[in-house]
């Protein structure tokens, strides 16, 4: 096997052909999702290039097509660097999808995911590659809590206190034995990845936490400490929404995959959709008869409704632009049914009752059936 290849290479050299210098393949693959991240690209490959010397590697950069063109600068740094490439994908956005597709079209026997924003501590790589090569662990965690970790500047008050919270719904959820489930800075066997991908969600940023869930704790963990850095350029995506989704995946996993991340986030939705319901027929209850109120505040609740799903439920079908108007009035038209049988349905309560917030609440529940039976197929229907 060895001879046939040495002979094939000779071949090609005496045939003049051009054949790449001394060909190493990659034994460590580090991915690089990126969104926004342009002034971020050259320095990543400056330190990885600094911190993994000695060791055979290479960087995908996962782009979902920034508007900063952050592609454009990774794919500059390929025509020079061949241990660089970049995978710019359209049409889609999402942290957790780009990590997995970035392990996917690796070939090497071990696989990192980092961020580009310089926050992950590029020297803890040869120590987490280490790890895998003497076959002491299958998945190495860089984790922030951990003795000797610290979130150092790198967190706010505010979000060191949520992935508090975060961390601890995982291990008491999910049963997860992590002490940073929620990092987003680890390095893996691959040949675990591919066995796995298949059940791996796209949405949401806990891409790490999703493998360990899936393996079922067949995978052997080990933790390293690191000091999580300060983003110097560009700023962080994880927002409001992607803290949702943590949720959803949270009770969709309780209740074994029985409730949809969808239908939860719906719920959670349509819950708050009736504190704005009961506050502004509260509110219209000052000047206006129970009919009249309970009509308007119909209608903000569905508005408040339909724009908060635009944006949360279906952010994967999100409407923009022009078909926004046209969503919203999709969303009025298909629901009047439902306001009609709303007004009814609390009108007779509060008839027989007169107690304002139960008729309001039974009327909005009426509502909110008909909001996701509706708009489910008419206003976010599938391409
Ligand atoms: N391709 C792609 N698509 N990349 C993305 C996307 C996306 O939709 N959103 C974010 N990224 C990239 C960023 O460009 C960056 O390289 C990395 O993912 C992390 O994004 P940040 O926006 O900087 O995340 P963060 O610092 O708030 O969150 C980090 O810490 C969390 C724990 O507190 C991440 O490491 C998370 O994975 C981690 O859960
Ligand atoms: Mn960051």
């Amino acid at each position: 096997m060895q001879l046939t290849e040495n002979a094939s290479t000779e071949a090609e050299t005496q045939s003049g052909e051009a054949k790449p210098a001394a060909f190493v393949p990659a034994e460590l693959t580090v991915v690089l999702p990126t969104y926004n991240e342009r002034a971020n690209v050259p320095l990543i490959v400056e330190k990885l290039d600094a911190a993994l010397a000695g060791i055979a590697w290479e960087a995908i950069f996962v782009d979902d097509n920034s508007p900063d063109g952050t592609a454009e600068v990774a794919k500059n740094i390929a025509r020079r660097d061949p241990r660089i490439r970049c995978i710019k994908r359209v049409g889609r956005r999402g942290l957790s999808g780009a990590c997995v597709e970035g392990m996917l079209t690796s070939s090497a026997p071990f696989v990192a995911v980092m961020d580009v924003d310089l926050q992950h501590d590029e020297s803890l790589l040869p120590r987490m590659l280490g790890l895998l090569r003497a076959d002491e662990a299958d998945l190495v965690v860089a984790s922030r809590f951990v003795e000797g970790g610290t979130v150092g500047e790198g967190l706010s008050a505010t979000r060191a206190w949520g992935s508090g919270v975060a961390n601890g719904l995982a291990r008491v959820l999910l049963g997860v034995q992590l002490s940073d489930p929620m990092s987003g800075f680890f390095a893996i066997r691959r040949e675990k990845v591919d066995e796995v991908a298949p059940k791996l969600s796209s949405q949401g940023f806990k891409i790490m936490l999703n493998i360990a869930v899936s393996a079922k704790g067949a995978l052997r963990v080990r933790e390293l400490p690191f000091v999580f850095r300060e983003r110097l350029h560009g700023e962080s995506k994880l927002d409001t929404l992607v803290t949702m989704e943590y949720l959803g995946l949270l009770v969709s996993k309780l209740t074994r995959d029985l409730v949809s991340v969808r239908f939860l986030m719906f719920g959670i939705v349509g819950a708050s959709g009736v504190v704005v319901h009961l506050v502004s027929l509260r509110t219209g209850l000052v000047g206006l008869s129970f009919n009249y109120a309970q009509l308007l505040a119909t209608f903000i609740a569905m508005t408040w409704n339909f724009f908060l799903n635009n944006h949360l439920t279906y952010r994967d079908r999100r409407l923009r632009g022009f078909a926004v108007i046209k969503g919203l009035v999709s969303f009025y038209l298909v629901c009047s049914v439902g306001v009609v049988a709303n007004v009814g349905v609390a009108d007779w309560i509060y008839g027989m009752d007169s107690s304002w917030w139960l008729a309001g609440t039974a009327g909005a529940a009426m509502g909110a059936v008909w909001n996701y039976a509706a708009s489910s197929v008419l206003t976010w229907r599938k391409n």
